[in-house]
């Protein structure tokens, strides 16, 4: 208990090879879309590329009717609003004051210190989806009010007292395959989503990564024998 914890998740991203499981990303869309969206806007986020490689792979038809039915977006050569297409961003909401979310889980860390040192961070990675899914699994039922505000008691947001209202509940999303949609998975499964959001190249990150070192390390080997073989005649 007490405000500020993080829940140390195992996430199928993390480590030098994680990848991000992609019916989870979409499983996390949906909640998303049906339950996130109401408040908050994903304005940093293009549409199209739910069908990237290393995301969700939606394929690009379904893509473009899942833009249509959900969003609409202003047009300005037409002066009014149409559906959206997949060129279009997610749209931006202000509406209940909530932050957008196309950044968050870089924007907020799960884990600290000893000391400001950011060995926690260093052994368990950043935590910015565990904070997330730590947030919306962290209500304790408790409320306050403040100056006309609601506050909910929870065990993760910093302070303990947030504004947002829990917004899953058990069963509250169906998926079509049947997946498990209590609070705590349906929260594991949209913070992955979110982490998608913020880094939607890790993917290609850690190959590129993986690629280098790999690369530096053939050539270490290579140099290692050319600097004895051209110094072989002098021994
Ligand atoms: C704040 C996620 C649904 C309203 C936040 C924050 C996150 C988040 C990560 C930032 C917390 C922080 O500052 O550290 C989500 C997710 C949702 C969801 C993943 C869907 C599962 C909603 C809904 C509403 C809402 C439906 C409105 C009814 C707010 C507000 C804040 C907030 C007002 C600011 C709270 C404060 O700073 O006290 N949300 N949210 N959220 N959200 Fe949500």
């Amino acid at each position: 208990g007490g405000a500020g914890h993080v829940e140390d998740y195992d996430f199928s991203f993390e480590g030098p090879f994680g990848t991000y499981d992609r019916n989870q990303l979409q499983r996390g869309l949906q909640i998303y879309t049906e339950v996130c969206a109401a408040c908050h806007g994903l304005k940093l986020v293009p549409i199209r590329t739910l069908s990237d490689e290393g995301g969700p792979q939606m394929p690009e038809d379904q893509v473009r009717a899942y833009a249509a039915d959900n969003f609409s977006v202003y047009d300005p050569e037409l002066d009014e609003d149409r559906p959206a297409k997949p060129v279009d961003h997610f749209p931006e909401n202000n509406n209940a004051g909530a932050p957008d979310l196309s950044m968050m889980a870089k924007a907020r860390a799960g884990f600290h210190g000893p000391y400001g040192l950011g060995l926690n961070q260093l052994f368990k990675g950043m935590g910015g989806a565990e904070y997330i899914a730590s947030l919306l699994a962290g209500y304790t039922g408790e409320t306050k009010e403040e100056a006309g505000t609601t506050f909910y008691e929870n065990t993760a947001f910093p302070g303990g007292w947030i504004s947002m209202a829990p917004p899953l509940s058990d069963e509250q999303v169906e998926f079509a395959d049947g997946h498990a949609n209590d609070v705590e998975a349906m929260s594991q499964d949209v913070a992955a989503f979110l982490m998608w959001t913020a880094e939607p190249k890790m993917m290609a990150r850690k190959q590129a990564g993986f690629v280098g070192v790999l690369f530096l390390t053939l050539l270490s080997v290579m140099l290692y024998l050319t600097n004895k073989r051209l110094w072989a005649p002098h021994k």
